[in-house]
């Protein structure tokens, strides 16, 4: 039966693509962003679409009426950003949870998603799983989490649902490639194809896992249905190919045969060598798998930002702590 669907951050990488498969599987969606982030050209013209703040209680009081399933993917994911822009961050990761949040449950509505981060494991040891105590390290994970224990409380005491996703290293088209903050591999394609050697950080040994994004939308897409992830945290992407930031560069410089000869920067502090999150619960719950590889990613990345054409970088946010622990590359705007 077709649902009314409530998406914040719906011009953004992972709530555009969502936004696209409710609506595929005929579903009403209702979003809003307020740009900060995101492009204005990932909203389907399908959507009803208003650029609002989430901060705006009463606006997302009157856009969430007849809404059966809230998906909050707003925020603004800047983890290695955070130590450096706690202010903004925290308060666009914390506070719009609970403008959203009230609106929901003043419009009774049955299901709040929240996307979570990976960041909510911190210090814990890697494979992270589910039933592991967070361990928040960065005022983006400390605020992540502190909105995950938010929803829980405001939805027990209110008997709503609730789903806690976990996406980690998810890529692909439409996430923001002019952003100096974060996305390595956007920024690494997007410098490349402006003909400049990418930025890596540390000895680029540190290793990551990429989702990409075909792969996990379907997992989000249950979480507004299923009966049985109700209350339950779930890691989404993958944990099958790892591969360090500088075989990363290298398999991109492939890509668009460049010859490669990366620009090395200090350690952001705090950056973690392997953070890694087990798919298992994910692929029992939710029947995930991948049909992607990185390379195949990466290269529908690539034809995106050919196509929309390379950018300079936007600094759209500013860095509110400037200090010797502060990158290089924020301070002088080296992207
Ligand atoms: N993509 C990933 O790999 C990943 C990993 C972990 C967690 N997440 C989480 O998933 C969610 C979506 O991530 P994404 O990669 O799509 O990020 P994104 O930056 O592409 O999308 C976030 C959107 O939220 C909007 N936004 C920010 N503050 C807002 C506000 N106050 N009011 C309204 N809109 C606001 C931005 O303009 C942007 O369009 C985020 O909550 C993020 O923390 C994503």
């Amino acid at each position: 039966m077709s649902k009314k669907i409530f998406i914040t951050g719906v011009a953004g990488f992972l709530g555009s693509h969502l936004a696209d498969k409710m609506l595929a599987s005929g579903h009403k969606v209702v979003g809003c962003d307020n740009l900060l982030g995101g492009y204005l050209d990932n909203v389907s013209s399908e959507v009803e679409f208003y650029q609002y703040d989430c901060n705006f209680l009463n606006s997302m009081v009157k856009i969430t009426k007849d809404v059966d399933v809230v998906y909050h993917c707003a925020a603004t994911p800047y983890e290695g950003l955070s130590v450096f822009s706690p202010y903004l961050i925290t308060k666009n990761v914390y506070e719009i949870t609970a403008s959203v949040m009230s609106a929901a449950i003043q419009n009774n509505v049955k299901r709040f998603v929240f996307t979570s981060s990976m960041a909510r494991y911190g210090t814990n040891k890697v494979p992270f799983t589910e039933d592991m105590e967070p361990k928040p390290q960065d005022p983006y994970a400390i605020a992540k989490y502190s909105s995950e224990l938010l929803i829980r409380n405001l939805a027990n005491v209110h008997g709503m649902e609730y789903v806690i996703a976990v996406p980690h290293n998810i890529i692909g088209p439409r996430q923001k490639y002019d952003d100096p903050y974060r996305n390595v591999a956007s920024i690494m394609i997007n410098m490349m194809l402006q003909g400049r050697q990418p930025i890596i950080y540390g000895d680029g040994e540190q290793k990551r896992c990429f989702s990409f994004v075909q792969d996990c939308i379907q997992c989000l897409e249950k979480l507004a249905f299923q009966k049985d992830v109700v209350g339950e945290v779930i890691n989404i992407g993958p944990d099958e190919e790892f591969v360090t930031i500088n075989e990363l560069a290298k398999i991109i410089a492939e890509l668009l045969d460049f010859k490669l000869s990366p620009k090395y920067f200090p350690d952001r502090p705090q950056e973690v060598k392997l953070a890694s999150c087990s798919a298992e619960k994910a692929r029992r719950m939710l029947g995930y798998k991948t049909k992607y590889n990185l390379r195949q990613g990466l290269q529908e990345m690539i034809d995106y930002i050919k196509n929309r054409g390379p950018k300079p970088f936007k600094y759209h946010i500013d860095v509110e702590i400037i200090n010797k622990l502060t990158p290089k590359t924020w301070k002088e705007k080296l992207f």
